[in-house]
């Protein structure tokens, strides 16, 4: 059933990256309980606006759980505390009628922030840049059987696929590790035969490229499978350092 509740919001504002940040106390009020999280901050914004304020910067373009721009700290958890949700997916009426919501941006050491809830995800890009791609030609479309592939391999391949790069991972991870994220990445290609023949070079570049943008390594918190919305296991980092592993060794032996 829609309610309407009204919340106290403690939101972090910070003007710039050099400049000094705060958190600042704004209210919400007469919120439906069927909007979604950044569709209480646009009301918030309205207001803001209607008030000659500042209004507060986010992320978001698809809305709809898809693109991984959305993404701020909702009362410690990334994208909030509901599972497998995207902050643009959070709805309100998981809130309760006066609650206060403290609203922080991801924070890692890679990760530099721009304006109050909006940080610099760049370095994952890098990251794939460095080769999270399949760089033969292709060529059109084969016919879907002349590869065979198991289901079993196909599903693992399209769990780790469903990774949006959003970076809620790093921001929930006491090391700011990116290892869910460049793990999800290898694995999804690894896992298919169009990947194999440059998984080495993929794994070795990746990791080395993940290193050198000082993301943290993993100590098996798992906080990072507990906080991505879309749940990716940490099997995919298992197999990221196996596929490292066995790269390092071959190409040290050439
Ligand atoms: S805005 Fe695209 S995933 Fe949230």
């Amino acid at each position: 059933m829609t309610r309407t509740i009204n919340l106290t919001l403690k939101v972090w504002r910070q003007p710039a990256a050099a400049a000094k940040g705060r958190f600042e106390t704004l209210h919400a009020t007469n919120i439906s309980t069927d909007m979604s999280f950044l569709e209480m901050l646009d009301v918030v914004n309205e207001q803001l606006t209607l008030d000659g304020k500042e209004p507060i910067a986010f992320d978001s373009d698809c809305r709809e759980g898809i693109c991984g721009q959305c993404g701020a700290v909702i009362n410690g958890h990334p994208h909030g505390a509901e599972k497998g949700t995207t902050l643009c997916q959070l709805h309100m009426r998981h809130f309760q009628n006066g609650d206060t919501i403290v609203v922080e941006p991801f924070r890692a050491r890679a990760f530099k922030l721009h304006k109050d809830l909006i940080i610099d995800r760049s370095p994952l890009d890098q990251i794939i840049q460095a080769g999270g791609y399949i760089s033969v030609h292709t060529g059109g479309a084969p016919e879907a059987n002349t590869i065979p592939i198991s289901e079993d391999r196909a599903e693992l391949a399209m769990d780790a696929a469903a990774c949006i790069g959003c970076g809620a991972c790093v921001a929930a991870c006491p090391n700011a590790s990116a290892m869910l994220f460049v793990s999800a990445k290898i694995s999804h290609l690894a896992l298919l035969p169009q990947g194999r023949p440059e998984a080495a070079r993929r794994a070795l570049s990746m990791v080395r490229k993940m290193d050198e943008l000082c993301f943290g390594n993993c100590s098996n918190e798992r906080e990072c499978e507990a906080e991505c919305p879309k749940e990716i296991s940490i099997a995919n980092i298992a197999r990221m350092n196996r596929e490292y592993i066995k790269a390092g060794f071959f190409s040290a032996l050439k």
